[in-house]
């Protein structure tokens, strides 16, 4: 038995599903989960119901995640068609701005060119608006401008896409024409991942991320999968996934993309596409790290350093991980707390035992139990 003492691990995209669909998932689940899979920040989606997309609506989700969430959460805010600019009061507080290009799960999605074009060059201005109000936060710390009409510096926190396919020259070209700094969530194609590494070569401001779903399946595992293999973006081909391990180098961030639906939900004639993840990540990337695929430093990078210079995330003092990352057991629908109650990765063999979870001094998770109070967790970047 090898114990390990790790960081805090960032999961960077996840779908806690609250308010409005918390028969899948809530603030305290989704972030117990999160902690028993040794992870104690998470960012979250807009895509709820409603959408994260007006202050009203922002406050009401950091409320229900102040008293609920037991690791730190961070929010982000949903470009919608309906609200339009509507978020810019409260931009600084999000951990960035989604925007749904493509196929997704919920009301949010914007096709039309002028409307993404708007997007870019708002998100771009909105750190003179709030110069405006004479307040100015980067990186989680808060200033206030001597003269409002001074410059400011470039908002740190990013647009992150979901952008496949045609649609991803579009937002590398947008960003890079506002000069806003892109992330491209769950990038999945060999073509994706080629036209990321020419626009890095080019020194457009662009980072993405990759999930351990897209990493360790393919299409080829979806007549074993049945629905439980379907999300967006689908899973792609054995060569797609080729080229993503080739193309490791440019994988700024692996998060899970944790979409909870029940399992009646994903039996239903027309599924919702999403798996969860969120306390699968440590296990699957350590079972890398033995079959000598990844380094404990590789998963470090993209799961602890990147999420935090990339959100401008505040660190967690006395916050800290033991590992056993020798056990070895399989992954399983029973072992899992998501409220979903499943795992794409049942039956799957895997090493990385989290024994436990120290956020901020406090033992939050023993290996067994989750000990932090709901409310314990804290909703990042509301403090301006
Ligand atoms: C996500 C969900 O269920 O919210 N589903 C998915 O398949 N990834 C939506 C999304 O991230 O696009
Ligand atoms: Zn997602």
């Amino acid at each position: 038995m090898a114990t390990v003492r790790l960081p805090g691990l960032i999961d960077a995209h996840v779908h806690l599903r609250e308010p409005g669909y918390t028969h899948k998932e809530d603030f305290y689940t989704g972030t117990a989960a999160a902690l028993a899979g040794g992870v104690t920040a998470v960012l979250d989606m807009p895509n709820t119901a409603p959408p994260t997309d007006t202050p009203e609506r922002f406050a009401a989700k950091a409320a229900l995640a102040a008293a609920k969430a037991v690791c730190d959460v961070g929010l982000f805010v949903g470009a919608t068609t309906s609200e339009l600019d509507a978020y810019l009061p409260i931009a600084h507080r999000a951990c960035g701005l989604k925007i749904y290009v493509s196929e997704t799960f919920g009301s949010l999605r914007i096709e039309d060119l002028g409307l993404l074009h708007r997007f870019f060059r708002t998100w771009a201005a909105s750190g003179k608006w709030q110069a405006a109000s004479g307040k100015w936060q980067v990186a989680g710390s808060e200033s206030t401008l001597a003269d409002p009409q001074s410059p400011v510096p470039d908002r740190r926190s990013p647009v992150a896409v979901h952008a496949e396919e045609l649609m991803l020259p579009v937002c590398l070209n947008l960003s890079h024409l506002y000069g806003v700094h892109l992330h491209v969530v769950h990038v999945t194609r060999r073509s994706e991942i080629e036209l990321i590494r020419r626009a890095k070569e080019r020194g457009y401001p662009v980072t993405c991320e990759v999930t351990p779903h897209h990493l360790f399946l393919s299409s080829d595992d979806l007549s074993r999968l049945g629905t439980r293999g379907d999300m967006r973006p689908r899973l792609a081909s054995p060569d797609d996934v080729t080229a993503l391990w080739e193309n490791l180098a440019l994988v700024d961030i692996f998060a899970t993309d944790h979409a909870p639906h029940t399992l009646a939900e994903k039996a239903q004639a027309t599924p919702p596409p999403g798996v969860p993840g969120v306390e699968t990540l440590l296990p699957l990337l350590l079972t890398a790290v033995h079959a000598g695929r990844l380094s404990l430093d590789d998963i470090l990078l993209r799961c602890v350093e990147n999420p935090m210079r990339i959100y401008g995330l505040p660190t967690q003092p006395d916050t800290f991980v033991d590992v056993d990352v020798d056990a070895r057991y399989e992954l399983s629908d029973a072992r899992m707390r998501t409220k979903s109650g499943w795992t794409p990765f049942a039956g799957t063999p895997v090493f990385g035992r989290v024994e436990q979870v120290i956020l901020r001094g406090r033992q939050v998770y023993d290996g067994e139990r989750v000990l932090a109070e709901p409310g314990s967790g804290a909703v990042l970047f509301q403090s301006a």
